[in-house]
């Protein structure tokens, strides 16, 4: 009997360490642990990006040298390229910009501020295919976020080609 009863109290005793422990590990005690993933330098997406670390190389290659203006496109807009761009457009661009490009997508009626550009009209397809890499690179200055980091030099140049089909569909 008396076995018994220090069993039993030996797991009372367990048991209430065991639910104390568990307050911590579900965090309805909650502990600001300082984790490494915290400490290291970092910035949350469309935030302003980090300078690049000095010394270090564009793996792609230069995307376009500032004091010689806005690059050539160096992709000929055959069927694979547009058909590429066409895909990568509804993923990175048609939110904003619509389908066709009209500047009516889904999100455009909350940027009140700037509407997306309607990318079928003269005012942008008027522009060289290096003036719409370089928008694409580097986006407009708090009205469209830079997708650089989203998107491949060869990708934004497959976009840039997909664009000048738009203008033939109006
Ligand atoms: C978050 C919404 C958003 C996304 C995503 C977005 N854009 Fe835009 N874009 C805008 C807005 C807003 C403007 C209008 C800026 C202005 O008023 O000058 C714009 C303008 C443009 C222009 C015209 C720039 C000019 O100088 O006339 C081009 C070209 C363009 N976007 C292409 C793209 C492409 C290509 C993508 C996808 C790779 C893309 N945008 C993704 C919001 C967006």
């Amino acid at each position: 009997m008396r076995l018994l009863r220090q069993l039993f109290l030996m797991f009372l005793v367990i048991g209430f360490l065991g639910g104390v422990l568990l307050l911590f590990t579900y965090d309805v005690i909650k502990v600001e642990w300082p984790s490494f993933m915290e400490i290291q330098p970092s910035f949350r997406p469309m935030e302003n990006p980090l300078p690049i670390p000095e010394r270090s190389i564009p793996i792609e290659g230069a995307i376009a040298i500032p004091a010689l203006g806005a690059p050539e496109n160096p992709i000929p807009a055959d069927e694979t390229s547009v058909a590429r761009g066409a895909q990568l457009f509804s993923i990175h661009c048609q939110m904003c910009h619509g389908p066709a490009g009209e500047g009516n997508g889904p999100i455009a009626p909350f940027l009140v501020n700037f509407r997306p550009a309607n990318l079928t009209l003269p005012v942008v397809q008027d522009k060289s295919d290096g003036s719409l890499f370089l928008t694409i690179t580097n986006g407009v200055t708090d009205r469209m976020p830079a997708l650089n980091e989203n998107l491949t030099v060869r990708e934004r140049w497959d976009i840039v080609n997909f664009i000048r089909t738009l203008k033939a569909a109006q």
